[in-house]
């Protein structure tokens, strides 16, 4: 069965795809899109290996295969220039839309590049990771990471078109699974205390791949963003903002353990969304059984709850020091996503740095 879940965005709206199976009808899918152009589709090596011989088999006749390095460096200038170079080189036109087929790396690095290439083309995502799936594909935020530091270089761009096929996530990583699940469990955490319950008995089964439990995983998540993104395209509002739970932690431990493969952005997100539960119930503003039950639930399906497990070795001091550098600083404060209980999280502009420090050392037991 599919799903088609709009994104109403006026002249940017577009449709969400979701289906087992829906790779294999890609000519029939995407082929007005594509018109009488030679598809271009930019992927990585490991996906390139994985599923691109499927996607090209279902487009049928000749298409442009891009392949670029797998891992979060291919987000930078280097690969941009690459990119930019090679599709000026075949022609690539304003009414083209390049195909991104791969996780958020790919999926960022192509919506940047069709943002700027003649002053803007399209492109579809074709996301592979479940996280690129439930978060990254949706919503139209692209971006490279610079020296100062990850996502500051970058332009909101929507997608002509989201295709969803859970099944290629056949050959995605147990460990890539349970990152891009700790952004579905956000989804519950964020304003659907029900979401967050369906989570805690179906997330077995959404880690196993059954088709159905993931599809309706993927349905919800994805349902839940295009409402807030069409609430809140730029993030003007309080609406967008609350997709960061978790976030504001989870950077200054992606930072403390060097943006590397100890702690992938997913993993680092399923902590901060703990220390935001933990912080939120230690200061009162939630009941301390809510941060339990967060945690317990992270730490069931084997991800990381607190900064030991997340391999974090900074204080405090130096956790907030990273958070510093995060791009939602304004006016000198930074507002961080807490909650007053499961599905009621807000914007919390009050919170002082030092007291989220002493929080944090105290978090270490
Ligand atoms: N634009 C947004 O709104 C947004 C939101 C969240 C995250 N992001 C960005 O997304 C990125 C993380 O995305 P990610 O976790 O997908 O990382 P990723 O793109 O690096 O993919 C993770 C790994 O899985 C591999 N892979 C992907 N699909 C596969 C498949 N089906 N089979 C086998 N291997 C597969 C990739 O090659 C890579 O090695 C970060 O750069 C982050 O900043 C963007």
């Amino acid at each position: 069965m599919t799903s088609i879940v709009n994104v109403g965005l006026g002249a940017r709206s577009y449709d969400i795809h979701i289906g087992n199976g829906l790779i294999d009808q890609s000519a029939q899918l995407l082929g007005a899109m594509l018109g009488s152009r030679r598809p271009i589709i930019i992927t990585d090596t490991h996906v390139a290996q994985a599923q691109l011989p499927r996607l090209q088999r279902a487009l049928g006749g000749d298409s442009h295969a891009l392949i670029l390095p797998a891992g979060e460096t291919t987000k930078s200038w280097q690969y941009l220039e690459q990119l930019t170079d090679e599709l000026l080189d075949l022609g690539v036109e304003r009414g083209d839309k390049l195909i991104a087929l791969g996780g958020g790396v790919i999926g960022d690095l192509v919506g940047f590049a069709a943002s700027i290439v003649k002053r803007g083309c399209g492109f579809i995502q074709v996301p592979t990771s479940l996280l690129a799936m439930v978060d990254s594909s949706v919503g139209g935020k692209t971006a490279i990471n610079v020296r100062a530091g990850k996502n500051l270089i970058g332009s909101f761009h929507q997608p002509a078109m989201v295709m969803i096929d859970p099944s290629v996530l056949d050959t995605l990583p147990d460990r890539q699974m349970r990152a891009g699940y700790a952004e579905i469990v956000k989804y519950g955490l964020i304003n659907d205390a029900h979401f967050f319950e369906w989570c805690e008995s179906h997330a077995k089964q959404v880690l196993a791949r059954n088709p159905e439990a993931l599809t309706t995983a993927i349905a919800h998540s994805v349902r839940t963003k295009a409402d807030i993104v069409a609430a809140d395209e730029r993030e003007t509002k309080d609406q967008r903002a609350l997709l960061n739970l978790g976030h504001t932690f989870g950077h200054a431990l992606e930072a403390d353990t060097g943006f590397s493969e100890t702690l992938f952005h997913g993993e680092a997100v399923a902590a901060g969304m703990a220390l935001a539960f933990g912080y939120s119930a230690a200061s009162g503003r939630c009941a301390a059984d809510a941060a339990v039950r967060v945690r317990a639930h992270l730490e069931a399906i084997g991800l990381p709850a607190s900064l030991s497990a997340a391999h974090v070795k900074g204080t405090g001091t130096d956790l907030v020091a990273h958070m510093l550098h995060d791009k939602k600083m304004a006016g000198g404060t930074l507002p961080f996503i807490l909650a007053q209980g499961i599905g009621q999280s807000y914007v919390d502009r009050t919170v002082q740095l030092a007291e989220i420090a002493k929080f944090l050392d105290g978090s270490r037991g």
